[in-house]
């Protein structure tokens, strides 16, 4: 499949397929409420957006970035109305087009894994939040590579028990072949909840407030960090 169609057919599978799971809405509040009251947050790799909408309805100003376009057109649709506080960057995350501390809160969910070079990614982040600001970060760990089927079994439970099985039946054809694809592909940095925490604080300087398994894997990593 050409590059460009599969980023429109995952994006589209993956926004109907993970905006229904309800362990995603249980991450996505994990990353909201850590937000509350934060003006200008960053959405680092937004995809198709369904935490950008909610911090929108929060107040906030989403500065929403992503080297997806499609996903980035997705998120604009949805978020029709709330024009004058959603700002979209098409473009890679490790060089943010920000000044140091002109952010007040980042959100970084299930994004760490795809990066190249994850420290420069996060110091980068961390150069842009301001003193008193939060960062949010969360991801997978190896237990979940070792298990992808695994995991995508219980996805698949948790909107069968929701009675959306039959309706999502395709979506889930596409999410499934293009998420293996992807991990096998493209994803590359497991952090583990001990690992990070460590390294949010001692390579970037973050003061670690609150951290828990990502309940996306029942493992992983949900990390709240704060600048002082
Ligand atoms: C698993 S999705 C997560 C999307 C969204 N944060 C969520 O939790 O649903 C990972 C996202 O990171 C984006 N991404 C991956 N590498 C990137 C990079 N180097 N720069 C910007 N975005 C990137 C992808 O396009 C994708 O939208």
């Amino acid at each position: 499949m050409e590059t460009a169609e599969f980023f429109r057919q995952y994006t589209e599978a993956y926004d109907r397929v993970m905006s229904s799971l309800s362990m995603y809405r249980s991450l996505i509040a994990l990353h909201r409420e850590a937000l509350i009251g934060k003006i200008r947050i960053l959405e680092s790799g937004c995809g198709p957006g369904t935490l950008a909408i909610e911090l929108l309805r929060q107040g906030a100003c989403v500065y929403a970035l992503d080297q997806n376009q499609y996903a980035l057109d997705r998120l604009s649709t949805k978020a029709k109305g709330n024009e004058g506080r959603l700002f979209t960057y098409c473009q890679d995350a490790h060089v943010l087009p920000f000044e140091d501390e002109f952010i007040d809160g980042v959100s970084s969910m299930l994004v760490l894994p795809f990066m190249d070079e994850p420290l420069k990614y996060l110091r980068e982040h961390a150069r842009v939040l301001r003193k008193g600001g939060v960062f949010v970060v969360s991801g997978p760990d190896e237990k979940s590579r070792d298990d992808v089927a695994g995991v995508l079994r219980e996805w698949k439970d948790d909107h069968a028990a929701q009675g959306l099985l039959d309706d999502l039946a395709m979506d889930w054809e596409t999410f499934e072949k293009c998420t293996r694809q992807s991990v096998n592909a493209v994803v590359q940095n497991w952090f583990g909840l001990e690992q990070l925490s460590g390294i949010l604080e001692a390579d970037l300087g973050l003061h670690v407030v609150k951290r828990a398994p990502n309940p996306l894997y029942k493992s992983g990593y949900v990390i709240v960090a704060e600048k002082h």
